[in-house]
């Protein structure tokens, strides 16, 4: 055996040290820690090659350097180990320190803030346009009686026109939840006298399959005007004036189709130009007309059961749907994301 392997030997032995010793003392976290002892001591590592090399030596060597080796062995092990623990008392010390500095006060809800419905955001619109154009808003029962969801309107019972809205009829006899919002009329006229400019807002309810664009619950708006000499360029203009400050648009048109509805004679449909295009586009079907409501003078019979002398008075309803117009001006594609809930959809308004 020559001085000079053992010396060798022992220098490789102490370099190994130095080595691990200086990069222990960098390791910043436990996966840095694991990684180092697999290169120093794993089944790989330094060490586990020294011990290999160890074999090749003679056996006085042997004897040397298998008992330094040993303890290099028992050195690294031990500063892994107490590099750990260090670790893991940092870790607790930080956790502590977190700890006792959470403020519980610090808690700001404000981020987690709801927002208004679509239809919320429409209705205060509406009801703001119409305020400001001399309307009073008025609210109704959403279970309605018989006699003033469609008697008081002249629909009387058998009458064909009851089959146009597919009523639910609720166990309790002569109550339904009402099929439209002319339920209203019906009830601001009974209680007041003419002159009347009353407009209502709510959800109406119809027997319909669900698809896309039809729900069973619906939003409608009504508009009502009883004075003396009231006639349809009454209706027109009111109508008018309302669309075009509801979709911001000096220039929106109105159309009007002869239509049938029992409480007003003449009765019509009222078609707007489309407030997104002018040429045509998804929204109106490249038809440039976007279909709105119903509308009309109130039929004398209606006035009468209503208290109302059709000799000296007469008015104009306008009816419409509002979930269309909610659709409509925010671009919403099915009717159904109205009733989801889901946080997502309704976070966007
Ligand atoms: N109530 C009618 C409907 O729901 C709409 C309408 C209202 C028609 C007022 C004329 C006048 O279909």
């Amino acid at each position: 055996m020559s001085p000079i392997n053992h010396s060798l030997q022992q220098t490789r032995l102490q370099e190994t040290l130095t080595n691990a010793f200086e990069r222990l003392a960098r390791i910043k976290n436990q996966t840095e820690l694991e990684a180092l002892r697999a290169e120093f001591i794993g089944r790989q590592g330094v060490l586990a090659r020294l011990m290999d090399e160890l074999k090749t030596l003679s056996l006085e060597e042997k004897r040397v350097q298998g008992p330094a080796l040993n303890e290099l062995k028992k050195t690294l092990t031990e500063a892994f180990t107490a590099k750990e623990v260090e670790l893991l008392q940092q870790l607790l010390e930080q956790k502590a320190a977190r700890a006792s500095s959470f403020d519980v006060t610090a808690y700001r809800p404000g981020s987690l803030q709801g927002s208004l419905h679509p239809a919320s955001h429409i209705i205060e619109e509406v009801e703001n346009i119409l305020i400001s154009m001399g309307y009073e808003i008025i609210d109704g029962p959403e279970i309605e009686r018989e006699e003033i969801n469609f008697e008081a309107l002249n629909i009387p019972k058998n009458h064909p026109a009851r089959d146009l809205q597919d009523t639910f009829w609720l166990t309790i006899p002569h109550l339904l939840p009402r099929t439209h919002t002319s339920s209203v009329q019906i009830r601001g006229m009974q209680q007041r006298q003419p002159p009347l400019a009353l407009a209502t807002t709510g959800r109406c309810y119809r027997q319909e399959a669900t698809d896309a664009s039809h729900d069973f619950v619906f939003m409608q708006c009504e508009i009502l005007l009883v004075d003396k000499k009231i006639s349809l360029a009454n209706l027109f203009a009111t109508a008018k004036l309302f669309l075009q400050g509801l979709f911001k648009q000096e220039k929106l048109e109105l159309r009007i189709r002869p239509s049938y509805f029992p409480f007003v004679e003449p009765g019509l449909e009222m078609d707007m130009s489309c407030p997104f295009c002018s040429t045509g586009c998804s929204v109106c079907k490249k038809s440039r007309w976007i279909e709105i409501g119903g509308a009309g003078l109130i039929h004398p019979h209606v006035l009468k059961a209503s208290g109302i002398n059709p000799e000296e008075y007469s008015g104009f309803a306008f009816g419409f749907g509002l979930t269309r117009l909610i659709m409509l001006k925010y671009g919403i594609d099915d009717i159904r994301h109205l009733h989801s809930s889901k946080v997502d959809f309704l976070k966007q308004f």
